[in-house]
């Protein structure tokens, strides 16, 4: 039986290229099969409670180059066991409202735990395909997500401001991005920006490392250095990690330094052209392998070509930096410290 009607919905921390993934997913599945869509609002607490907006394809224009989600977004994860009892079983309500709202699919947008949840309403019997969005592109299974572009090109744009100001001053800037616990963001960001020190969470560092390369820098005449740190690396408790590194170089090194946090900025706004591109192609592609029967699977992009893996190989698993990625090895040839080398 052909696939009628189906549902979408954005779940966990939100990205740029969410409407262009929804406007993928919805205008695919509206113009070339005729589907009826439905967007449900703030990720699964919409499922669970019903709430919902059908989506015309009409109201599907004009979002491609808007930032956050049109649908809303949350944590709600309905797996979790509420410790605090509460009778409502929400996988169940779940299951109900979808059937009762005669639903052939359920398109969930999200990362690592959105998959995790996809996975196991797959294993309750609905039929679910997921799409992978995270700004720390650390979902297994694909090679990137989407999100991670734009995150990248506003952390880039951060450093590029970082060195005229660390040039005047002559300082260590130490700037901190977001990933969780992938290093991501901070490889990409730091070799776009020229980081004379990256520091991501797979790649153990010391701090000893840290302040005899700025010293080398500065004796080598060059009076500045820009510090690109993952926000996940180890750091002692109560510090954030610019934090740390910033008062470990101003202690242990003659070198002044400041700390920036980017944040949620770089969460926030239109997504890049490559974000665009990509969210779209996810989004058709999902609305297409729906039309053929196809579900309990995650679209993915592997060397530039479109895929599915199934849901239960993606959950559980996270997709970080390997210390020998081909991008880690070029920057130390050129000189970048990951602070590991003494
Ligand atoms: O979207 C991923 C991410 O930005 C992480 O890098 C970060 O640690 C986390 O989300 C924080 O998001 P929130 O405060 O929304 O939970």
């Amino acid at each position: 039986m052909k696939p009628k009607k189906i549902g979408i919905l954005t779940a966990g921390g939100d990205c740029p290229g969410l409407n262009a993934a929804i406007r993928g997913v919805g205008k695919t599945a509206i113009v070339e099969y005729g589907m009826e869509v439905l967007g449900f609002k703030s990720g699964f607490t919409g499922l669970i409670h019903k709430e919902y907006v059908q989506l015309k394809e009409n109201m599907l224009s004009g979002i491609l180059t808007l930032g956050g989600t049109i649908l809303g977004t949350s944590r709600e994860k309905p797996f979790k066991i509420n410790l605090n009892g509460g009778d409502i079983n929400k996988p169940e309500l779940i299951k109900e409202n979808y059937y009762d709202l005669g639903l052939d699919c359920l398109v969930c947008i999200g990362g690592n735990g959105t998959m995790k949840t996809a996975a196991k309403l797959y294993e309750l019997g609905l039929h679910v395909v997921g799409i992978p969005k995270t700004i720390d592109n650390d979902v297994w299974g694909t090679d990137v997500t989407f999100g991670f572009d734009s995150a990248v090109a506003i952390a880039t744009e951060a450093i590029d401001r970082l060195h005229t100001t660390a040039n005047s001053h002559q300082r260590a800037m130490v700037i901190e991005v977001m990933g969780h616990s992938a290093g991501w963001i901070a490889l990409y960001a730091g070799m776009a920006g020229g980081g004379d020190i990256i520091l991501i969470p797979e790649i153990e560092y010391n701090v000893r490392s840290v302040c005899k390369k700025i010293e080398e820098r500065f004796e080598d005449k060059k009076s500045y250095s820009i510090v690109v740190v993952a926000e996940g690396i180890k750091v002692p408790p109560k510090y954030t990690a610019a934090g740390y590194i910033a008062e470990c170089i101003t202690t242990y090194s003659d070198i002044e330094a400041r700390e920036t946090r980017l944040g949620y900025i770089q969460r926030g706004g239109s997504p890049t052209a490559m974000d665009r591109i990509l969210a779209t192609r996810y989004g058709s592609f999902a609305a297409e392998i729906i039309a053929r029967g196809e579900c309990g699977k995650m679209v993915a992009l592997r060397e530039n070509q479109l895929t599915t893996i199934p849901l239960s190989e993606v959950e559980n698993k996270l997709h970080l930096v390997d210390p020998d990625n081909k991008l880690v090895k070029k920057c130390r040839n050129m000189g970048v410290s990951f602070g590991d080398e003494y």
